[in-house]
């Protein structure tokens, strides 16, 4: 750790404080920010870094839109952690020009309006997985939501079609997003034990198979002669070109197609997990947005806004030092991470009066300070699906709402659970539909 000064945080020791931020996440947060303030020091997180969390939204745009090389974000998800899965071309893992070109390469298909041609992928889908929802039995709609969103990112990124191949990519994928939530997975020592950089692991082969499959789907896709007049993402990264005129290779895109995969669809779900928990929480916002919905996205998009500020699905973005920075008053020193606390900065009564009241309405009065709403992240690296993944949840709520007359059922709605780096709702969203 380089000079400086740490912020003041908890003195229990560090492996409580681990045990503390794995089980009870959000407490810890609420707990130190009553006892410390917006900034604080929590350690045992990761390896013996120590991690200082900044819930001022000023602090937070300075973070987010400070020098790259003194604040990375690529070193901050750790090697260790996301490297064996994602791989080393990982946009999420690199920094500099490497992270410039990937994002530069990877941003078109994720454009505003040009991810509008994935709506009507996204209806059939929902369409097809809603069909199957049963009556008058309990279900988590959490795992719906991951089912669509599954399919979504298999059709729509990778551009499989419905059909056989689509089934066995399902089949793959699910095995291995199983394996990677396993508690092996969480714990370092682990990890490195059992991960997939050990080809006999189970997640080794498991990674092989996905690997087989994926390359395979490149290679098929460099040759297919429509190429040019496919409009998934995997066929425009294809086509993509760098500065240099160089095209990507088939490790970046096979390690893109993974960390679009991992990033994007188990975030999404847990986004529309919450919105619904939270309008069954409360009857009176999901009859306005019911009320609503024929004359437009208005309330919808409030509904959405304020759903990921009280329940942000990731509870922060990272940054780790790498030249001293001053942040509210301390030198931070070389060493340390920087997390930009989502949680907490959504709930300032300064920003939100009234934070822990679930009002959409608010977002139609006003909208937020721009880093004092930060579910995405934010600067250079903000996340790069959040277009798509707000307009997949409009899409998937809309339908919901309109065309089912969902019942809570769940025994304690509200309530946190951790799956990996996403905060999820525990009762899974779970739900009746009267038949
Ligand atoms: C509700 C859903 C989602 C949430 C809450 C979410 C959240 C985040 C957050 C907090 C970051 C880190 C940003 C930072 O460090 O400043 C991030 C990065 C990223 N996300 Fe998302 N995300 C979601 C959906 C998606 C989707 C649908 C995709 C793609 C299909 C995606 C792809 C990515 C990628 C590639 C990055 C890395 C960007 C970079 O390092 O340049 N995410 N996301």
């Amino acid at each position: 750790m380089g000079e400086g000064e740490l912020p003041p945080g908890p003195a229990m020791p560090p492996a409580l404080q681990a045990i503390g931020w794995a089980l009870r996440p959000t407490a810890m947060l609420r707990e130190c920010e009553r006892r410390f303030g917006e900034i604080f020091t929590l350690r045992g997180l990761q390896a013996d870094r120590p991690y200082v969390f900044v819930s001022n939204p000023q602090a937070i745009k300075a973070i987010a839109t400070g020098d790259r090389d003194a604040l990375r974000a690529g070193e901050a998800r750790g090697a260790d952690l996301f490297e064996p899965v994602f791989g080393p071309n990982s946009i999420l893992l690199l920094d500099g020009a490497q992270h410039l070109r990937q994002r530069k390469l990877m941003l078109p298909p994720f454009h505003g309006e040009r991810m509008k041609r994935y709506g009507d992928t996204i209806e059939e889908i929902t369409d097809r997985q809603m069909a199957n929802w049963p009556s008058d039995k309990p279900f988590e709609l959490q795992n719906e939501f991951q089912e669509i969103t599954l399919d979504v990112i298999l059709e729509a990124v990778f551009g499989f079609d419905a059909g056989p191949e689509l089934a066995e990519a399902r089949r793959h994928t699910r095995q291995w997003l199983w394996l990677l939530a396993s508690p092996a997975a969480m714990v370092p020592p682990l990890r490195k034990a059992f991960g997939p950089q050990h080809a006999w692991t189970p997640a080794g082969r498991v990674r092989r198979r996905m690997d087989k499959c994926l390359y395979s789907l490149i290679d098929e896709r460099r040759r297919d002669p429509g190429i040019a007049e496919r409009d998934d993402v995997l066929s425009m990264l294809i086509q993509a070109r760098d500065e240099d005129g160089q095209p990507m290779t088939d490790g970046e895109l096979r390690d893109e197609l993974v960390t679009l995969l991992l990033a994007g669809h188990e975030t999404t779900a847990t986004a529309l997990a919450w919105a619904v928990e939270l309008l069954l929480s409360h009857p009176d916002k999901l009859d306005a947005l019911r009320a609503d919905l024929p004359n437009g996205d208005e309330y919808l998009n409030a509904v959405i806004q304020e759903t990921m500020r009280l329940r942000p699905p990731v509870p922060l973005f990272d940054r780790t030092v790498c030249e001293p920075v001053e942040v509210l008053g301390y030198r931070i020193p070389v060493g340390a991470v920087l997390a930009c606390n989502i949680v907490r900065v959504h709930r300032r009564p300064d920003l939100y009066p009234e934070p822990l009241e679930f009002r959409p309405e608010r977002f139609l009065e006003s909208q937020p300070e721009t880093y004092g709403w930060v579910p995405f992240g934010g600067g250079i690296r903000r996340c790069l699906g959040a277009a798509f993944a707000l307009y997949e949840m409009r899409i998937v709520l809309r339908m919901v709402v309109e065309r089912t007359q969902l019942a809570p059922s769940g025994i304690e709605p509200m309530r946190y659970f951790r799956r990996a780096i996403v905060l999820g709702p525990k009762s899974g969203a779970r739900v009746t539909l009267p038949a």
